[in-house]
């Protein structure tokens, strides 16, 4: 579907023309994963696939939501705020409350949203709704935020309204992505780094295990409070903030302090997994990407074991390509839970990863993934 079928799409719904056009894409994390709640390091990219939102503005104080890709169209006022719908509007009703909250006036549009981002697969396709719609309330009600501040309200309007405890990764990807570049972000202190991806004949293959993702979101939540358990047994012996300020061996230093075994080894993911990050943005900017491969699989390994986030899907797709011929790693992305892969495969190799990949994970899970090549986009902006 592309921006003329959008445009014709919606006059067919709204009977006129929309005035305006937005998008944001969706992200990959290549590696750093349950780093931004610990105050840690991430390494994500922004992908050419993404949400665009078409609107126009409508005589009354109220928004129609339309989506070609999701269920319920609709149209809704200020009381939508209180009763709190269960489907994909509530991403923009959390954002229009956070700029409604800051005294802006935020009704009053025809809206029709479309993302090719594979819904729950880890891709950002939430963050990408987020944004997309602060973007253009940012636009519409003459906010002037800069894109940190659209940013922080999405990631705002998904841990209060939507009720996902998340961190700040994934919108700030899809705000602040380049193309061709991955996003070196401090999630503590938020300043953040363009590394370019000099793939040297090597692409980024993201693969799908197309397994529902149940209870994602209260397991995410655990991990969080299994973290914030870890902070606060550090704290008695060294005051900390984050697990991700310490290094390896200051954690080995603290780490009998806990006295839960699964929460040690939460914790050791993620201060492992950071000092693991700071390694691999090394090694993409010293050309080695042998190095940053190595990392992949020593990242997925421990979201396996110690974070214990992935599953049997995303195991066989990670594993299984790691053994290639061509591939230098993989490991999950996202969340986890199921949801995609990411790996590094020499181009020529593409074809053969996915015909064995697919074929073993189809044999031993018994469901079809599904592969794309990440084309590295750029972030969230206005169309026209
Ligand atoms: C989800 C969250 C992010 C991040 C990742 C795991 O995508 O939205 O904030 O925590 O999981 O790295």
């Amino acid at each position: 579907m592309n921006i003329l079928d959008l445009e014709h799409t919606f006059e067919e719904i709204y009977g006129k023309k929309a005035e305006h056009a937005f998008f944001a894409p969706g992200r990959v994390n290549l590696i750093g994963e349950h780093t931004d709640y610990n105050g840690g390091l991430v390494f994500p990219c922004a992908l050419s696939f993404g949400t665009y939102l078409l609107l126009s503005p409508r005589n009354d104080k109220k928004t129609s939501f339309s989506s070609i890709n999701m269920e319920f169209s609709g149209t809704v006022d200020a009381n939508a705020f209180i009763n709190k719908p269960s489907t994909w509007i509530k991403y923009p009703l959390g954002v229009m409350k956070e700029f409604a909250n800051r005294g802006f006036d935020v009704w009053g549009y025809d809206l029709l949203y479309y993302g090719n981002i594979p819904n729950g697969a880890g891709l950002s396709s939430s963050a990408s709704i987020e944004v997309v719609t602060a973007v253009m309330l940012n636009e519409m009600c003459k906010a002037n935020l800069d894109m940190v501040d659209l940013v922080k309200i999405s990631q705002k309007a998904e841990n209060i309204y939507v009720g996902v405890n998340c961190g700040i990764m994934d919108q700030f990807a899809v705000g602040m992505g380049k193309a061709q570049k991955a996003i070196a972000l401090d999630c503590a202190s938020l300043k953040y780094d363009y590394v370019p991806l000099e793939m040297q004949g090597y692409k980024l293959v993201i693969a799908n295990t197309n397994k529902k993702r149940g209870l994602a979101d209260s397991k995410y939540n655990e991990r969080r409070s299994e973290c914030d358990e870890a902070v606060a047994t550090i704290s008695t012996a060294r005051k900390i903030n984050f697990l991700c300020e310490l290094t390896e061996e200051e954690f080995e230093k603290y780490s009998h302090l806990i006295q839960n075994e699964t929460v040690r080894r939460r914790a050791r993911h993620a201060v492992y997994e950071n000092q693991r990050v700071i390694k691999a943005i090394d090694a993409l900017k010293s050309g080695d990407l042998k190095t940053f491969g190595l990392l992949m699989n020593a990242s997925h390994q421990s979201l396996k074991e110690d974070y214990e986030v992935t599953g049997i899907e995303l195991d066989t797709l990670a594993e299984e390509g790691q053994h290639l011929e061509g591939v230098l790693g993989s490991r999950m992305t996202g969340a986890g839970f199921g949801g995609c892969t990411v790996t590094l495969v020499q181009a020529d190799k593409v074809n053969d990863y996915i015909e064995k990949v697919g074929k073993l994970y189809k044999e031993k899970v018994n469901l079809e993934a599904t592969f794309y090549i990440a084309d590295v986009g750029e972030g969230a902006r206005k169309l026209y």
